[in-house]
Formats: structure tokens, sequence, C-alpha cells
């Protein structure tokens, strides 16, 4: 059986036009009208039906990433890490997982040009014998907010300007320069891999830390990175515009075009681990998400190799319907303290409520492929047809129990509820680390990316609160 596939399709298997209830259609050129040259009967039933669907080809493109591309292919673990975790598919070495995985890029809308200097996603759904696991990282390893809090500010700000619809590096400046902790992001962003060649040229990061915990319940701090295996390539500013401008779909066509080639990308699976008894042994908060974990003392470790080996069949249906959220997790993975993928854990499954639906996980590329049982049920564009009377729990007549007990992370939770920032922010010194480990004419080229992001007109009149209305503060006060 096709492991991708949840159901067969029915909508292609006659010869002839039908409509969706399965009628024939016997004319798909005219309408029907009175007479040759019209009006058109509104009993064409066939029109309006087409017409109908039509107007309601598009759902809401998603509040970020709405660019991007997937593929499907297969994950294999190549090292035994079953002292760490319990996950299913990760149990030994030869395992092999399905999975899909959604490339995106993350501010401008769905058909905007994939040049454009901005972080990528790079989201990866494990279809395991357990369950789904959304593993919904990025390209680089660190983020520009550690408070979810800031999320939607963050998105504003560096969104179109509400007014003009143009994106504007003065409001982008402005909000990040209330936040020093954004800096380290920016040695990304500003750097020559802020535009990656294509996606599968580019890593892949986690980002957040999760949490491993072994059949034992022993518990280990977690991050992901994906390396591609064919090396990491980027756009400098005028090859950006060249690439751009004689296509503005060049790294979905990049992926579609080397998969159907037979030139399947691949990327190593590597993890870094602490343990939580020693996480306060560092200059930083391990949990915080504008940190990287030094190579050199948390070394990466080897896992697996994801390999990218199909085509999606249909655009809307394995990419716009594609659903991922950092809650979906399976036995053996958990959730850390990082407070940015706490906020993470609310709002993917929220915003896929909205934009798909509450059943968006009975859809065939979200739906696990292992057999899955509850009680949830109904509500809009269910189409999981159950014949069942008990649809309660507990009952005597229905044999469905709890699954096995496996662990969860058992460490004591204590404090008085606050609402303040972390205490070791040390903000400027791993940034400061990699500006310095650069040659000239790379930190040359980052700084002229500075220049011209604060070049902005607007910039100087937000100084004196002219034009803006705004006052200026004091960028560094928080709290
Ligand atoms: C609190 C912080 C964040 C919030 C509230 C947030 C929220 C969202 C939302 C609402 C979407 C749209 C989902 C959809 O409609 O399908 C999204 C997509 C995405 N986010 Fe975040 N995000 C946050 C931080 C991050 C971080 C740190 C990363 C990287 C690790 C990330 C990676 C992604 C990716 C890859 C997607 C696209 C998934 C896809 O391909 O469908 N986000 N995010």
């Amino acid at each position: 059986m096709d492991p991708h596939k949840y159901r067969p399709s029915s909508a292609f298997n006659t010869s002839f036009w039908t409509t969706n209830s399965g009628a024939p259609v016997w004319n798909n050129n005219s309408s029907l009208t009175v007479g040759s040259r019209g009006p058109i009967l509104l009993e064409d039933y066939h029109l309006v039906e087409k017409l109908a669907n039509f107007d309601r080809e598009r759902i809401p493109e998603r509040v970020v990433h709405a660019r991007g591309a997937s593929a499907k292919g297969f994950f294999e673990v190549t090292h035994d890490i079953s002292q760490l975790t319990c996950a299913d598919f990760l149990r030994a070495p030869g395992v092999q997982t399905p999975v899909i995985v959604r490339f995106s890029t993350v501010i401008h809308e769905r058909g905007s040009p994939e040049t454009l200097r901005d972080p990528r996603g790079f989201a990866v759904k494990f279809y395991t014998r357990e369950g789904n696991f959304d593993l919904v990282g990025n390209n680089f390893p660190v983020f520009f907010v550690r408070d979810g809090m800031k999320f939607p500010d963050m998105v504003h700000a560096l969104k179109p300007n509400p007014k003009s619809h143009i994106q504007e590096n003065w409001r982008i400046v402005d909000f990040f320069s209330h936040h020093p902790e954004s800096l380290h992001m920016f040695t990304f962003l500003f750097d020559d891999i802020g535009i990656p060649q294509d996606y599968r040229h580019m890593e892949g990061s986690g980002v957040n830390t999760y949490t491993l915990i072994n059949k034992a319940g022993k518990v280990h701090y977690v991050k992901f990175h994906w390396k591609p295996t064919c090396g990491v390539k980027n756009l400098l500013e005028e090859e950006a515009i060249r690439v751009g401008g004689s296509n503005h779909s060049h790294a979905t066509q990049d992926l579609y075009d080397s998969i159907a080639a037979g030139n399947y990308p691949e990327w190593k699976l590597f993890i870094q681990i602490i343990d939580p008894d020693h996480e306060d042994k560092f200059d930083f908060d391990p949990l915080d998400v504008t940190k990287t974990w030094p190579e050199d003392i948390l070394p990466l470790m080897p896992v697996g190799r994801l390999v990218l080996n199909r085509n999606i069949d249909n655009f809307f249906a394995e990419n716009e319907q594609l659903a991922f959220c950092p809650s979906i997790v399976v036995p053996g993975v958990f959730y850390s303290d990082d407070k940015l993928l706490q906020t993470r854990i609310f709002s993917y499954s929220d915003t896929q409520r909205h934009r798909l639906g509450p059943n968006y996980l009975q859809l065939p590329p979200n739906a696990p492929k292992c057999a899955h049982h509850n009680n949830h049920h109904e509500g809009f564009m269910n189409f999981m047809h159950r014949d069942e009377e008990i649809n309660y729990f507990p009952s005597r007549y229905d044999p469905v129990r709890h699954a096995e007990r496996y662990p969860i992370p058992t460490a004591m939770l204590t404090g008085k509820r606050e609402k303040t920032i972390i205490e070791k922010e040390n903000n400027f010194k791993q940034p400061g680390e990699r500006y310095r480990s650069w040659t000239p004419d790379r930190q040359e080229r980052f700084i002229c990316r500075w220049v011209d992001a604060l070049s902005d007109p607007r910039m100087r009149s937000a100084a004196s609160g002219f034009h803006t209305g705004l006052r200026p503060t004091n960028l560094w006060v928080r709290n």
C-alpha cells in the first residue's frame, strides 16, 4: 500500500464529465440559454455548481509561511539513540518512516518571489507507527524573540505596512531596536546565508529545545539539526535579483525538477543534547531560543537521513491543506519550558482550525497513517464514516482501552506567577563571536546590509518623532 495515500481518489474514474453529485454532463462548453443568445437560465445547475466551486477555490493563506513547496520521502535511522528516547520511529538503525516536508519563505504572500531575504521554513511530518511527529523548523538555528507574546508584533513589523502594503525597513528596524535579543538572528538573516540558493542547499533546525525521554524516564534536552548532503549554497544580492527576475518560483521548480530527474535531495539529521541536571552551567539559558548550543562542548550526534524521492501529486491537497503543529509529538519526544515553544504549542493547531476547519487532521496529508481512535467527532466537514453506538468513555460495551503508559518528564515545577524576562539574557556574546569568526569581506557585506536597512529615510524622522507621530523611546529599557 502507498503509505502516503489515505483514501484512493474517486474524482477521476469516469471517462466522461459529471456534476459533483455524479450526474453525467453532456455539454461542458455552453450554458443553458433561452435561444442561442441568452439570457442564461438559473436552472443550469451544472453551470451554477461549476461557478460556485470556482468562486470558493481559495482558502485563507497561512498568516506566515504562505509561500511553500512540499515533497515526500522517508526518514531512516542510521545511528542508535534508543538510550535517549523510547520513540518508536527511532528504535533502531535501518528503521524507515514515511515523511512529507514543506519548505517555505516566511513573510510574503503565497505567490511571492522565492529570492527574498527572509528565513526559510523547514517542516517535516513523520508518519510514525505511534502517530505523527511534526518537526516544524527553520533554516536558521535561532529565532528573533524569545517570548511568544512578541510574535504577532514581530510579524506585523516584518509584513508590509498596513497603509501602503509595502515591506519597509524603518518599521522592521524600529521594532527590532527594542529587542536586542534579535541581534543573533540578524547575524544569520543579514549574513550571506540570508538568501538560500534553493531549498535543497540549505540547512534546517528544530530551533526550539525539545525533550527526549527514554524507557526509564531519563530526560535530555535536545536540539535537532538537518545538514544537506549536497552542501549549503546561497545567493548574493545581484544573483538573487537575476534569478528572481527570471523565475519567481525558482526554488519550487528546483525541488520538483530534481526529484523528477531522480536527483533526490538528502539531509543528515543530527542532535545536540543537554542533561537538565547541568542546564545551569552555561553562560546562557539553554531554553532561550535566541541562543545556539556551542558545538565544541555539545557536539552534533548523527541520528539518521532524510531523503525526498517523490513529488506531490496535487499542490492544493498536499501543500495548501498540509498542516503542521509543533504540539504534535510522539511518545519519547516532549516539549521543554522554552517560552517560545510553549506559545507555538497553542498557536498552530489554533490557526489550522481557523484555516482548514476543526477536522483538519482528517485531511489526507495530515491524518496519521497508523490506526487511531477517539470520541472527538462530528463538526464541520467531518468525512469520517463511523458506524458505532458508543461515543463516550468509559463504557463496558467498548473494548477500546487506554494505550500502554509511556514516560513523560516528571521534574518538579515551582515558582510564583510572573510576567518577566529571563535571568541570563546574554544578548551580545554569541552574535559578537559569530561576526568575528567571518572573513573581512563577509563582515563588510553584513555591515552594508545594515547600512542599507538603516538608510531608510523614515528612520531619521522616527528619531525626532516627526512624521510618524511616535515619541522616541529609550531603546533598551525592558520589563
Ligand atoms: C511564538 C512563536 C511562533 C508563532 C506564534 C508561530 C505561528 C505560526 C503560524 C500561525 C503559522 C501558520 C501555520 C499555518 O497556517 O499552516 C506558522 C507557520 C510556520 N512556522 Fe511558526 N510561529 C512561531 C515561531 C516559529 C519558529 C521559532 C519557527 C521555527 C522553528 C517557526 C516555523 C514555522 C514554519 C516552518 C511554518 C510553516 C509550516 C508549513 O510549512 O506549513 N515558527 N507559524
